[in-house]
């Protein structure tokens, strides 16, 4: 029998997962757990780069993260879902990586350069300008093939891309050069029209929302701006509730662009429908979500267990990695 082949993705733990999420990446995961053996990285260390001084945050939200996977159907059966930093062999092959990787093409990637942006650093620490590397042993600790990922991420994937060439050029094979597969789905924009969904906006649809909240947030979405009076045709190209109904309403997406350009519909309706749809998607996930809430041991044991098969993963890489760089002193501590 042929191996599964293995894929690697995850989020860091620093809220609830949203519409954004759920369409540009947990859709993708459920569909692809059964064909390839996939770990679900929460990446704790990651997300202190950005809120070390909330660690509180962070713990908090690790079983939330692995909550929201649950409920939308990932199923911890087939998906190991671990966390990061309880895989200590992650953080040894960061230390090893960031050996031979040059501070200069971490400052240039445009990643990093986008993100530290974005968030106002004038300077950058250490952890935040090395993630790409932590995140490139977080690949590579499992061996994995495939790595889904948002096109943001790009340039992230190719330095580990790059680390995989180096080191077996420096040391010995050990490592395959993952693939990126990228979401087809394009970045959900937010329902106030900015770019990107996010906490920080507070423009976000979270999957734990209330029907009430959905219904509301949907009201209150941007729709056609030259579309002042009933009458008036509408563009839905320039609509960001039809956006949604491109994503979340295939089947009636067609027919509503029409009635929008007809006048045929109002916006409200428009929008009254779109709630009715992003409803019917969550309901059970909310269901879901409602009775894991109740069920914390059963979470504890889920990320645990996950964690525990990550460890054995790492463990079987580190011998490799340390046999290749020479480091494998005395056999190795574990058989004495
Ligand atoms: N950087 C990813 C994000 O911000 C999260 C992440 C951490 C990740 N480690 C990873 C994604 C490894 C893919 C592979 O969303």
């Amino acid at each position: 029998m042929n191996k599964k082949k293995r894929i690697l993705t995850g989020d860091r733990p620093t809220g609830r997962l949203h519409l954004g999420h759920y369409a540009g990446s947990l859709e993708n995961r459920i569909k692809l757990q059964d064909e390839y053996e996939q770990f679900l990285i929460i990446a704790d260390v990651q997300a202190l780069t950005t809120h070390f001084e909330k660690p509180e945050m962070l713990s908090r939200n690790v079983r939330e993260l692995c909550i929201d996977y649950l409920s939308v159907g990932i199923d911890p059966d087939v998906t190991k879902i671990f966390v990061q930093s309880m895989v200590p062999q992650i953080a040894e092959l960061t230390i090893f990586f960031s050996m031979f990787v040059m501070v200069n093409s971490l400052r240039h990637n445009p990643t990093i350069k986008t993100e530290a942006k974005q968030y106002g650093y004038k300077d950058l620490s250490y952890g935040f300008l090395g993630y790409p590397v932590s995140q490139a042993a977080d690949i590579l600790f499992c061996r994995a093939d495939l790595v889904p990922v948002g096109d943001d991420q790009i340039p992230v994937i190719e330095v580990t891309r790059k680390i995989v060439r180096r080191f077996n050029s420096l040391y010995k094979p050990v490592f395959d050069e993952p693939d990126t597969l990228l979401s087809k789905c394009p970045r959900l924009v937010g329902l106030d029209g900015n770019a990107k969904m996010g906490k920080s906006l507070n423009n976000a649809v979270y999957l734990s929302d209330s029907s009430d909240i959905i219904k509301e947030k949907v009201q209150k979405a941007l729709t056609d701006t030259g579309r002042i009076r009933l009458n008036d045709r509408g563009d839905p190209d320039n609509c960001i509730v039809n956006e949604y109904h491109r994503v979340f309403n295939k089947s009636e997406h067609e027919n509503i662009c029409s009635m929008c350009r007809q006048a045929a519909i109002s916006c409200t309706a428009c929008k009254i429908n779109l709630a009715e749809k992003l409803n019917t998607l969550l309901e059970p996930i909310r269901e879901k979500r409602n009775l894991y809430e109740k069920q914390i041991d059963y979470i504890d044991d889920v990320i645990l267990c996950g964690t525990k098969q990550a460890i054995e993963e790492g463990k079987e890489t580190l011998a490799m990695v340390r046999e290749a760089m020479l480091m494998d002193y005395f056999g190795g501590l574990s058989n004495r």
